[in-house]
């Protein structure tokens, strides 16, 4: 009755189960996985719902890549980081998911491959499957920091790899495209005519200092989609809007940009108010940011603070996003301190396994937690080590 691309295992994890029994009994429990910014007592402003409240939203514009005042929204996002846009190269979509279903089906056949880092975010397997498109991985590797083996990235492409995909920064690792990696990059996938996908959601949470990191926006070498959405440049995951920015040589582009408007026009997904509230939202941008931004650097020190020589744990150097992660002493095996550090801690924290690290064991938290909350769950999980 069903289709072979959902045949997944339904059986839920150790994880999972445990967690189930303690929402079923009423057992709190401190959450180090915590990444939906609206759980994690921020405060937004209300101002954000007045601007949904305007009688333009009464009507409706079915314009395929999005209304025009929402895309100089997003253009006027990347001028205000000094990158050069054009709201015509422009392409919303509700929300980063979607976008890359979208690009999955532009340029992938069924059967055909897409080739992504790993370590990364779990979702990509179920984004792949969905879309008939076969995943395949070229590996970060960590030595002092995170990253791409230039050498092994290249010999991931195979005759049926049809897209590349950087997450920049990564989701868990934090960390970005260098200048020289994008250099190397650009050349690689020129020379076998390789579009690339750059997920640029959590470009913004950089951590600070001088690590080398660069956007893919307007790349010109080779066909390129870059990713960005509210859901973590805003904090608002709620409100389901992102967008493809697409760039390139003309050729491409243009081809790219009339097929994929066909795409778009076929759903028309994103919802008027959000669209025509984009503008004046930018209002709000550097200070939720900002609030984030000081969360995420609290924590991390908390967690720097907490490991730091006290144990033969390591925290994995990481330049911006959302979590950080930590390397276990040998001999510790991640699943089942993660399970133990649940049952008996009632601590939840993510195993690296559910983000596919090669090697090591590791432990990967969120940084969005509020203070008293994530210094706790710290707490317990260091003295657990210990
Ligand atoms: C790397 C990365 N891309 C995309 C997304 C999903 O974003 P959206 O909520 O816009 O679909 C996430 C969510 O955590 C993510 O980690």
């Amino acid at each position: 009755m069903f289709s072979n691309r959902t045949d997944w295992s339904l059986s839920p994890n150790t994880i999972s189960k445990a967690l189930d029994n303690f929402k079923a009994q009423g057992i709190p429990y401190i959450d180090l996985t915590a990444s939906n910014p609206t759980g994690c007592q921020f405060e937004y402003p209300q101002e954000l719902l007045s601007s949904l409240v305007v009688t333009d939203n009464l009507t409706y514009r079915p314009l395929p890549k999005g209304l025009p005042v929402a895309r100089d929204a997003v253009a006027q996002y990347y001028n205000r980081r000094d990158l050069e846009v054009n709201p015509e190269d422009v392409f919303l979509t509700a929300g980063t998911s979607e976008a890359y279903s979208f690009l999955f089906r532009l340029l992938i056949n069924s059967g055909e491959a897409a080739l992504f880092p790993k370590p990364s975010y779990p979702l990509f397997e179920f984004l792949t499957d969905l879309n008939d498109v076969n995943i395949d991985y070229y590996p970060l590797e960590y030595e002092q920091r995170w990253r791409i083996n230039i050498d092994k990235f290249e010999q991931s492409i195979l005759a049926d790899t049809q897209a590349v995909i950087f997450v920049n920064p990564n989701n868990p690792t934090g960390s970005y495209i260098s200048p020289e990696e994008k250099e190397e990059i650009n050349a690689i996938c020129r020379n076998r005519k390789l579009p690339i996908i750059s997920d640029e959601v959590f470009f913004d949470y950089f951590f600070g200092g001088d690590d080398p990191h660069v956007s893919f926006c307007g790349n010109q070498d080779v066909l390129t989609f870059t990713l960005g959405g509210l859901s973590k440049s805003m904090g608002l995951p709620q409100m389901k809007l992102s967008w493809i920015l697409v760039s390139g040589p003309e050729k491409y582009k243009r081809e790219a940009m009339q097929r994929l408007e066909i795409i778009t026009d076929t759903f028309l997904s994103v919802n008027t108010p959000v669209q025509n509230a984009l503008k004046s939202w930018a209002l709000f941008e550097q200070d939720i940011q900002k609030d984030i931004l000081v969360r995420i650097r609290n924590n991390l020190k908390e967690l720097s603070g907490a490991v730091d020589g006290k144990i033969s744990v390591e925290l994995l150097r990481a330049s911006g996003g959302w979590s950080a992660v930590l390397r276990l002493p040998e001999g510790i095996d991640e699943e089942k301190f993660s399970e133990e550090l649940l049952s008996h801690e009632h601590v939840l924290a993510h195993p690296g396994f559910f983000y596919d690290f090669e090697e090591g064991n590791h432990i990967v938290l969120s940084l969005l937690p509020p203070a008293d909350v994530f210094r706790d769950g710290v707490g317990k999980l260091v003295d657990k080590l210990s």
